[in-house]
């Protein structure tokens, strides 16, 4: 896959996977999407990088975060959105994935964001799709969430800048988490030695799996790490014998303050959203001085403006 992503004079084609790319795209992305940060309060500038072309939605799964900061990213470049309701279009019927690709590439669509629950559906359309068109994987399956992986990276570096030193905690549902994968890559490729992958040991992936060390205890995973990150547990895994309780979960793993107090004091917390409040998180955390959630949020909007805006530079 991480080739496909390359143009043949190694630029980046599509966005499909962190997985291959390199540290100096990474640190470029970065420092693109730093000079698209609006400061809260503030008119976000225009610019007209993209005037002219079309950004396409293709979310067959749901998504706030994601597929709003998409299209806010490709207006704020000029560009054109198109949202697909997937649920009242053509692929009810049967359509399949080319031929909706086919179609909207007929009317002049340059950049398809695309979402989907199978893997291999990004990778798909970069195959199928026209030369001048782009592919932006924006979550697929349980494996790739490449612009969550560069926003948290983002949120991490305006923080804690020096990823070689860092101790970076992941708590949850580690082995269905597409932005876990995502966010372990980027550590990876910026030099961030120590990753503590920390859930229930049915929530965990192989050994070896991902870069990092397995922990089922959430106390000694958070103790003394600069970054705690948060992930989504599932609530319906919740009624398979396997996964405890809610309340037996947040006991457990869930990050409250008490357990907070055992990361670094400068720690952030961070989380993908959308939050359980009260199951992997308390609300007290959650909105409290070391969470960084919604500059998240806010990054992901500058983040997406700078993948874009890298397909036309
Ligand atoms: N973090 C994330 O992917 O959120 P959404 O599902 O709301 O897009």
């Amino acid at each position: 896959m991480s080739a496909l992503q390359f143009s043949p004079d190694g630029r980046l084609q599509h966005l499909l996977t962190l997985e291959g790319l390199d540290r100096a795209t990474l640190t470029a992305l970065m420092d693109a999407a730093e000079s698209f940060r609006t400061a809260p309060g503030t008119k976000p500038r225009r610019h007209d990088a993209l005037a002219g072309r079309t950004v396409v939605n293709l979310f067959f799964e749901p998504s706030t975060r994601t597929r709003s900061s998409f299209e806010l990213a490709a207006r704020r470049l000029g560009a054109d959105v198109l949202n697909l309701e997937i649920g009242a279009s053509s692929a009810v019927k049967g359509e399949s994935l080319e031929d909706t690709l086919y179609t909207l590439e007929a009317m002049n669509a340059d950049v398809f964001v695309v979402r989907h629950k199978v893997a291999g559906v990004p990778e798909r359309l970069a195959h199928h799709a026209a030369p001048q068109v782009h592919v932006l994987n924006a979550g697929e399956a349980h494996l790739n969430h490449p612009t969550q992986g560069l926003l948290d990276a983002l949120t991490i570096r305006r923080h804690k800048p020096d990823f070689a030193s860092l101790s970076v905690a992941i708590v949850g549902d580690i082995k269905h988490s597409r932005v876990a994968r995502s966010a372990v890559q980027a550590l990876a490729i910026l030099g961030t030695q120590d990753i503590r992958l920390a859930g229930p040991k049915s929530l965990l992936p192989k050994k070896g799996e991902l870069q990092g060390e397995l922990y089922t205890n959430a106390d000694r995973a958070v103790a003394g790490t600069d970054v705690v990150m948060m992930l989504r547990i599932q609530k319906e895994r919740m009624q398979k014998a396997d996964v405890p309780s809610a309340a037996a979960y947040f006991k457990r793993y869930g990050l409250d303050a008490k357990r907070l107090k055992k990361a670094k004091p400068g720690a952030i917390v961070m989380h993908p959203g959308p939050m359980n409040r009260g199951i992997e998180i308390a609300p007290e955390v959650a909105d409290g001085p070391q969470s960084v959630i919604r500059e998240q949020v806010a990054n992901g909007v500058a983040v997406r403006m700078a993948v874009l805006k890298s397909f036309y530079s």
